[in-house]
């Protein structure tokens, strides 16, 4: 039959397509361009000259960017209060191209390079099986034949030179790494033990703030519909405007200043719980700015239903399942609470920080004259005698069944 691996040009799916042909598979490599630092031709010819009988490179950057990144910042989404969800909601878009190579090819398999251990398997086949229901996927780091083959990066080195791989010239680094648009992710290795601090120069998108400039960068960022549609550098004038390039431009000034690293422990989908460490520069920034001009144009009962939403796609979506009937749900009722988060929010970048510097909209209900301690509105002080009082009586009869010590 033939499989649709996909490859990332590295050393595991480099023998892992060379095994799979072995096994009598022909194989279709199949690279994703998510925005990660990655030459892509010469992975292309890397896989064709391990035999693959077809090499796709896909620019997928925009629709990651629109389809994937603008519903996470619509959402507000975050796993366990800090993780901004980069790998996690990488994994459906490139399952998904991956579906549509394999359709088109007339291939059966698919196949990914993810450990029996984590979430990526997870969100890969969920998002598989969702698009393509009659695929067939293999997951060589959960068939024996592979992993008592392979136990260590040796058996790979030595296969890899057997088999006419090319073996990375650089060492590798002691920990594992996942790097899009959206984020790097790094776990593994020396991480493993939660009490080691990572080493300083781990980072790549981000510089450490204690070398950042002491001079912030000011952005207005624009958004509509809950999403950004342009961003401005107030000191040098430029703009931005198509959704690779705002975010882009984010991450370039997000990692001049060190936003968006952190260091946490986090529940893994299968059971386990794992160390990991996340720069997410751009998308820290729009988190914040997001979030500001959601809550100035959002009706207040509105964003507590849609705020447990958030919660309810954050976790659907770290737990792989993106293509599925109540993630759908929640996606485009999230999409309907942001028809008026819409304005603009001036944000100063410095030393790993977003500050809120002020905000405007044209469909804010935030109303100066009714908030005004200078002018009374439409407004009746006397009123909110009784809606205390109201508000009062369940305390009182709490009061009534307490042994309060100040109780009259
Ligand atoms: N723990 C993060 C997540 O589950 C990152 C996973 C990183 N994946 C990788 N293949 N290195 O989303
Ligand atoms: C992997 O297991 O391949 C990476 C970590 C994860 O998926 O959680």
């Amino acid at each position: 039959g033939t499989v649709v691996l996909a490859y990332s040009g590295g050393l595991d799916t480099s023998c892992i397509l060379v095994w799979l042909k072995e096994q009598g598979y022909d194989v279709i490599a199949y690279l994703a361009n998510i925005g990660q630092d990655e030459d892509f031709d010469a992975a292309r010819k890397k896989a064709e000259s391990l035999g693959a009988k077809k090499v796709f490179v896909e620019d997928l950057r925009a629709e990651f960017v629109e389809e994937f990144i603008w519903p996470s910042v619509q959402a507000n989404a975050i796993y366990e209060d800090r993780y901004l969800l980069g790998t996690s909601i990488a994994r459906p878009c490139i399952a998904r191209r991956q579906v549509l190579i394999a359709r088109q090819e007339g291939a059966q398999y698919v196949a990914h390079g993810a450990t029996g251990k984590g979430n990526d398997q997870i969100r890969f086949e969920l998002t598989c099986y969702a698009l393509y229901p009659s695929v067939q996927i293999l997951a060589p780091w959960r068939i024996p034949e592979f992993y008592n083959r392979f136990k260590g990066r040796k058996d790979l080195m030595d296969y890899a030179q057997k088999h006419g791989i090319p073996v990375p010239a650089t060492p590798k680094a002691p920990w594992s790494m996942d790097a899009n648009l959206m984020h790097i992710s790094y776990e593994s290795g020396i991480l493993e033990n939660p009490k080691n601090h990572p080493p300083s120069d781990i980072f790549c998108m981000t510089k450490n703030p204690e070398d950042s400039p002491s001079a912030p960068d000011v952005l207005e960022i624009e958004f509509s519909k809950g999403v950004p549609v342009k961003v401005t550098h107030l000191k040098e004038g430029t703009s931005k405007t198509t959704p690779l390039q705002i975010f882009t431009y984010l991450n370039e000034i997000g990692g001049r200043h060190g936003v968006g690293r952190i260091d946490i422990v986090e529940n893994r989908f299968i059971g386990m719980k794992c160390r990991g460490i996340y720069e997410t520069p751009g998308g820290t920034i729009l988190y914040h700015a997001h979030l500001d001009m959601e809550i100035f144009t959002m009706d207040r009962e509105v964003r507590r239903i849609k705020q447990g939403l958030g919660i309810n796609f954050s976790e659907l979506v770290y737990n792989g399942f993106w293509y599925s009937p109540e993630c759908e749900f929640v996606r485009h009722c999230i999409a309907k609470s942001q028809e008026n988060v819409e304005g603009k929010v001036q944000v100063s970048v410095l030393k790993g920080h977003v500050y809120i510097l002020g905000r405007e909209s044209p469909k804010s209900p935030y109303n100066e004259e009714l908030v005004s301690m200078d002018v009374q509105g439409d407004y009746n002080p006397c009123d909110a005698s009784g809606f205390i009082k109201i508000n009062a009586v369940r305390l009182k009869e709490y009061n009534r069944l307490q042994n309060y010590s100040f109780r009259s």
